[in-house]
């Protein structure tokens, strides 16, 4: 019978586990119709049993209609919770409170008098909720977008910068040493959020080790598709799955020692769910 072993952190982070239990208990409690801005997590099974539960995705407040809205874990902007308020809605905000902080700093930034930079994903809820907190920034994706700015002239004496909470450290530190050589000023408040780095590094360690690695999570999640990639690189035998039931004893045969690992959009209960499958599989 091989051997099972869970990476060390792995699956839903404290604030996607925190968005989820908040609307798991409004589901219950909630007199009137339930929706989440967006899909609250990008797992589709985690979606389908809030459907289940009667809680329903919007896109925009105006799909609502009436009851409540909760806002996920990446935030958004001032200006839709207050669309979703005038239109008479409950809003529960269940921003994930490290993204906060991130709305914090780079409005007190603002305020400072610094030009703004936000390093990150142009277009993504979490970067969008962040210049619209801030008031007045600018998304960089990486070095060329700094330069860019450099070259217009574009980019102010004081410079602060903020970063998604996602992003990676080597991001930053590059995004800063080409704003070293330009600005006189340059004030870094350092955001990035350590769960998704820590799940790498679990990942990469255990993938190295094992015979087979399974990873658990949504297709359309991008940073569970980085983990499958992190484990492919080590071990040849990684397999991504959504569910228990997508199995395959023909993975695992003569193996000693399967890793499971799961991205920052699978709950606890999905991976659970996988390791008992293994354990009557494997
Ligand atoms: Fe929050 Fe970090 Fe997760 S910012 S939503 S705990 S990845």
């Amino acid at each position: 019978m091989a051997r099972i072993v869970v990476a060390q952190r792995a699956g839903a982070c404290y604030g996607v586990e925190r968005a989820l239990s908040l609307t798991l208990e409004q589901a219950e409690q909630a007199a009137g119709p339930v929706h989440t801005l967006g899909p609250l997590i990008h797992n589709p099974l985690v979606v389908e049993d809030l459907e289940a539960r009667g809680v329903r995705v919007t896109d925009a407040p105006e799909g609502a209609g009436s009851g409540l809205l909760i806002i996920r874990a990446h935030g958004t902007t001032p200006e839709v919770i207050a669309d979703a308020e005038a239109r008479g809605l409950t809003v529960l905000d269940a921003t994930c409170p490290y993204v906060k902080k991130v709305h914090v700093a780079a409005k007190k930034l603002v305020d400072a008098g610094y030009d703004v930079l936000v390093v990150g994903e142009a277009g993504h809820p979490e970067v969008e909720g962040i210049l619209g907190h801030a008031g007045h920034a600018r998304v960089v994706g990486g070095v060329e977008d700094v330069r860019a700015l450099i070259d217009a002239d574009a980019l102010g004496k004081k410079v602060g910068v903020v970063v998604q909470t996602t992003q990676t450290l080597a991001l930053l530190q590059a995004v800063v040493a080409e704003l070293l050589a330009c600005a006189q000023e340059v004030r870094v408040v350092n955001t990035i959020c350590a769960a998704t780095q820590e799940r790498q590094q679990a990942a990469a360690a255990l993938a190295a080790q094992a015979d087979a690695m399974v990873v658990v999570g949504g297709k359309n999640s991008g940073n569970t598709r980085r983990l499958f990639e992190i484990c492919a690189e080590r071990c040849a035998r990684t397999h991504h799955i959504e569910a228990a039931d997508e199995l395959e004893a023909r993975w695992f045969a003569g193996v000693e020692t399967i890793g499971v690992t799961a991205g920052a959009s699978t709950p606890q209960a999905h991976i659970d769910a996988v390791v008992a499958a293994l354990q009557a599989l494997a």
